[in-house]
């Protein structure tokens, strides 16, 4: 019995882990093991043997059980402070440099002139970017003969051979989501409608894709005067100083009349400072919505009225964060986002205060 007791207990405690442990344990007193064996052939022995040999085998048994669990929890505690030593990390070492991404200036003041409408009214629609040349054209009252439907400006899509419908456009002004957002949402409305536009040219301030914003609101009793002071509530909002507008006669097709609106500014010095001086810069088209327009869009001219205004979208960004080359823009040179991109945390606030 001694030696039975010395054996297992040694093999115990030489179990360096625990599949090893739990092989020990069966081998002792597991079904079949040595101790369990010794058990039963308690049966084959004389009353008197089995008085003597009964109680030392069940002690020894329990000896042995509750070796086996201060070993296992022994070795469990050693597992646990291997795992602390190895996970164990220095919090006070700097972090690893990573770079962030950028917020690209359009899309930054997409943001913010879209924050300025919204405070003003003004909800967000949007249209495709490939457009039928009914929205983009004669919906607008532009006529078939007007310079901007030529090959020239206007990026034509394909049609198939033996399909002789007008083919589709790269739309070339955000106007034609007017006609849309009427067509579907009817009069009153106050929307405006940024996006990408496209035409075939290309230097330092055009190309072949840019963006514009459309605006439009349309109501009963909507004139000129709500215009201007729509727009000068944004320029005053969007470059964060009083900025006065000055509207020249112009014409478009699908306004009349028709305003270009130049805004104030000075370039003494030899840099550009909007809201100051006597100097003028142009940076919109606008005007009254012109009633056949009104008419496409299916609302009653002769009920409903309305301004329209599109302005470029880069063309103001280049102007309030002093960008000089319009093609750097769409380069993706990552010197060039990093040093003109914004924080994604930097978000517009309406500088203003319209
Ligand atoms: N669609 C014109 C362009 O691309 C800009 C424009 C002018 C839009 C007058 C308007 C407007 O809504 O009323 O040059």
């Amino acid at each position: 019995m001694d030696d039975l007791r010395n054996k297992w207990l040694a093999e115990i405690a030489a179990a360096s882990d625990e599949a090893t442990l739990e092989d020990v344990r069966v081998r002792a007193v597991g079904k079949k093991g040595e101790v369990s064996l010794r058990m039963r052939e308690l049966g084959r022995m004389s009353p008197e043997e089995r008085q003597e040999a009964g109680p030392r085998l069940n002690a020894l048994k329990g000896e042995i059980t509750s070796a086996l669990a201060a070993r296992r929890s022994a070795l469990e505690d050693a597992a646990l402070d291997e795992r602390l030593r190895a996970e164990w990390l220095d919090v006070t070492l700097p972090a690893r440099h990573r770079r962030a991404g950028s917020i690209h200036p359009v899309s930054q003041v997409t943001e913010e002139v879209t924050a300025i409408f919204a405070d003003m009214g003004f909800a967000v629609a949007e249209g495709p970017q490939i457009e039928t040349d009914w929205h983009n054209f004669d919906a607008l009252n532009i006529p078939w003969h007007h310079s901007s439907r030529e090959e020239m400006d206007t990026f034509y899509m394909a049609r198939g051979e033996g399909d002789d419908r007008p083919p589709h456009v790269l739309r070339t002004h955000t106007s034609p989501v007017q006609i849309r957002h009427m067509l579907e949402n009817g009069a009153p409305c106050r929307i405006i409608a940024p996006g990408r536009v496209y035409r075939a040219d290309y230097d330092q301030t055009h190309t072949p894709m840019f963006h514009q914003v459309e605006g439009l609101a349309v109501d009963r009793a909507i004139s000129m005067a709500n215009l201007k002071w729509v727009l000068e509530e944004f320029f005053t909002a969007y470059f964060g100083t009083k900025v006065r507008t000055r509207f020249r006669a112009s014409h478009f097709p699908f306004t009349e009349p028709s305003a270009e609106v130049d805004i104030q500014c000075s370039w003494e010095g030899g840099s550009l400072r909007v809201g100051e001086g006597s100097g003028w810069l142009e940076v919109l088209g606008s005007g009254m919505v012109h009633p056949k327009v009104l008419q496409a869009g299916g609302i009653d001219s002769a009920e409903w009225q309305g301004f329209a205004f599109g302005m470029g979208i880069d063309r103001i960004a280049m102007l309030k964060y002093g960008i000089p080359d319009l093609r750097a823009f769409f380069d993706s040179d990552l010197r060039w986002l990093r040093h003109y991109g914004f924080s994604a945390l930097a978000v517009p606030e309406l500088a203003g205060g319209v």
